[in-house]
């Protein structure tokens, strides 16, 4: 039984203020007993309300993104092992926005995911292909090269530390998300390639669906039996839509 498990990716958005009121309005939402596992991705800046307000919610958080160098004259970053001396549980690695805008390519990916493995955080791996990709019919093999790269010569320690976040690019952000029937295809391939590099643990690691989700779809991704959650940008800015979604799961 894998729980389900619904991230809000806020990416570049909100104030010290504005998150101080999202978490108390979430937490007034949420119920203490609950089937799914939330997660917050807020920028590094609000990192410090999410430990100061999550704690003791049950609501787990994490960064975005971290360098995977411990420490060092890396000028603007932040690295993993400050990012979980925080308190963070989870970190995002290979955002397709990223993967674009800032030159992260499947070598820097790898390293995220082995530093956040290594320093005690949860990577949750994003891989998609772009429009031209999937149109010329190479979607899976893109993903599969994304997931072969990232995951090179890794020991998973368990099923629960790996999330894998399937995020066709040209559905992030777009309104346009995938069709469900493409997003389960693909997560199955996924699914079977865990399980091939993952013996044992592969069949048991949570692949969540990304682009475009929003309440009014969320549980057409949420039902689909290789998806096990969903990665969410737009629609997990307002509290209430953010746990709209995820009580679909
Ligand atoms: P979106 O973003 O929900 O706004 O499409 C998803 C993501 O980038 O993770």
């Amino acid at each position: 039984m894998r729980t389900p498990i619904v991230a809000a990716n806020w990416k570049m958005h909100k104030t010290c203020e504005e998150a101080v009121s999202y978490f108390r309005r979430l937490l007034e939402l949420v119920p203490a007993r609950r089937e799914v596992e939330l997660v917050i991705l807020p920028p590094a800046t609000l990192l410090f309300l999410a430990q100061k307000h999550l704690a003791g919610s049950g609501i787990a958080w994490g960064a975005q993104h971290a360098y995977p160098e411990p420490q060092g004259a890396f000028t603007g970053e932040v690295s993993v092992t400050q990012v979980a001396d925080l308190g963070a549980s989870f970190l995002v690695c290979g955002h397709s926005e990223r993967r674009r805008l800032f030159g992260e390519d499947d070598g820097l990916v790898a390293r995220k995911v082995r530093a956040a493995l290594e320093g005690g955080l949860i990577p949750i791996l994003c891989v998609g292909e772009t429009l031209e990709e999937r149109e010329a019919g190479r979607a899976w093999e893109v993903v599969r090269g994304q997931l072969a790269a990232a995951l090179a010569d890794l020991e998973l320690p368990s099923p629960e530390r790996l999330v894998i976040a399937y995020e066709p690019v040209w559905a992030i952000g777009t309104g346009v998300a995938a069709r469900p029937q493409d997003a389960q295809e693909v997560a199955a391939r996924i699914r079977h390639w865990l399980g091939e590099r993952f013996p044992g643990l592969g069949e048991r690691v949570r692949i969540q669906y990304g682009g475009s989700v929003k309440p009014d779809n969320a549980s057409d991704f949420l039902a689909l039996p290789d998806i096990d959650g969903a990665l969410v940008g737009g629609a997990s800015l307002d509290p209430e839509s953010f746990w709209e979604i995820a009580r679909a799961a």
